[in-house]
């Protein structure tokens, strides 16, 4: 007999954005001829910068001779690409990584979801309130975790991120021993300081805890201030994994690259308090699991880094900020709170109503659709989000759109 993995049946019925797309094919096919925007989920819209579409050509073009031609590639990825990531987003910011200690994958969302595969089934783990429904989903399957109850799983330490904090948590009150911590946040669009990081640094090292960071949006900080990366504080390579993506930075959505950065020095424990090196670990976990991003993707995602990529990709993060600047000016305009949008592709709103209701009121009088808050976790209940990702087109009619309806 087969027998299913029962921890399943305790997740939320479906995944947040599977629920909305369901929502919005139900609505347009009641409705097929009323042309909906989608600022809900963070896809993007615009084509990938010219550098990156060069080198793809290119190395399409080596595959299509014997000479060139090239099959499987290191699972980690290739040291050229490696090599530009710990020299362009680390050391250039003081940040001692090393290109062995990235690691290349096809997206952020697999890394954050697959981490924890290195730990043990009794752990307390920590996570925001709103928060990025991969982090628990993927700790529920596993079975760390008890029942949801109103949206709260048994067993997880909840960080609430509200209005009162500026949405960025405060350091647990009781030991944890896994924290997840997205800045700039999705979904709330809020930054944390270098300060903010320098405390939860100080914790995870006082505690033998370990933050897993997901730096997805990382691109968007234009506040000079703000760090980039969670290695630019000191301390932080014994005690953090990193995650970035090129999802939203380059425009890879579809494209698929990203990296998880594991430094040498990051230790987890055994039950008898033993230090065992995470490096290892995750190579283990990766060579066997991933065989690695394709030759073009990978030379793809090198031309980020170069004089010319470095430009575009700058341009293209700027127009969807540009986008976002238009939406915090509207809805500041009609009267909602919000964040995000200066540092991050999404502005988080205020609505002072169920979210699920708000989000189908806007789906069905203005054709415009969000991310309601609650679906991502009980603090996000009253919120909307709404993403930057769209041509300006789009997002300029979706405003036409709210103030009439708003
Ligand atoms: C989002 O809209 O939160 C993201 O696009 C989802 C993701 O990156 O998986």
């Amino acid at each position: 007999m087969i027998r299913v993995n029962e921890n399943f049946a305790k997740l939320q019925s479906s995944y947040l954005f599977s629920e909305i797309a369901k929502r919005v094919k139900a609505y347009q096919a009641e409705h097929p001829d009323k042309r909906v925007i989608r600022l809900g989920i963070g896809d993007v819209t615009e084509p990938l910068p010219p550098a990156c579409i060069e080198a793809l050509h290119k190395a399409v073009d080596e595959l299509a001779s014997r000479a060139t031609f090239r099959g499987y590639g290191p699972e980690q990825g290739y040291d050229f690409l490696r090599e530009a990531i710990a020299r362009n987003d680390f050391q250039s910011r003081g940040a001692a990584i090393e290109p062995d200690e990235v690691f290349v994958s096809d997206g952020a969302k697999c890394d954050t979801a697959n981490i924890q595969e290195l730990f043990a089934q009794k752990l307390t783990i920590a996570v925001p309130d709103p928060v990025y429904p991969v982090y628990v989903d993927t700790n529920v399957m596993a079975g760390r975790t008890g029942t949801c109850t109103k949206g709260r799983y048994k067993g997880l330490v909840y960080l609430e991120c509200t209005e009162a904090n500026g949405f960025v948590p405060a350091l647990p009150e009781q030991p944890v021993d896994v924290i997840y911590l997205c800045f700039p946040n999705n979904p709330t669009g809020a930054t944390a300081t270098r300060e903010q990081l320098a405390a939860w640094v100080r914790y995870a090292r006082e505690n033998r805890a370990l933050i897993l960071f997901d730096a997805a949006y990382e691109a968007f900080i234009r506040d000079p201030a703000l760090p980039h990366s969670i290695y630019e504080i000191e301390g932080a390579r014994d005690v953090a994994i990193e995650f970035r993506s090129y999802s939203k930075t380059a425009g890879f959505t579809g494209t698929r690259c990203a990296f998880t950065v594991v430094p040498k020095t990051l230790m987890g424990y055994t039950r008898k308090g033993e230090s065992v090196p995470l490096h290892p670990l995750w190579n283990r976990r990766h060579t066997t699991k991933f065989n690695g991003v394709s030759y073009p993707v990978q030379r793809a995602t090198e031309a980020v880094y170069s004089p010319a990529g470095k430009e575009q990709t700058r341009a293209l993060v700027d127009f969807y900020l540009g986008n976002a600047a238009l939406i915090r000016a509207t809805l500041k305009e009609l009267g909602f709170s919000l964040t995000g949008g200066d540092n991050s592709p999404y502005i988080w709103v205020n609505v002072g109503k169920d979210s699920w209701k708000f989000f189908d009121r806007l789906l069905k009088r203005a054709q415009v659709v969000t991310t309601p808050g609650a679906g991502f976790g009980r603090c996000g209940q009253g919120f909307i989000r709404i993403s930057a990702f769209n041509s300006r087109e789009n997002v300029e009619e979706a405003m036409r759109r709210l103030r009439k309806v708003l």
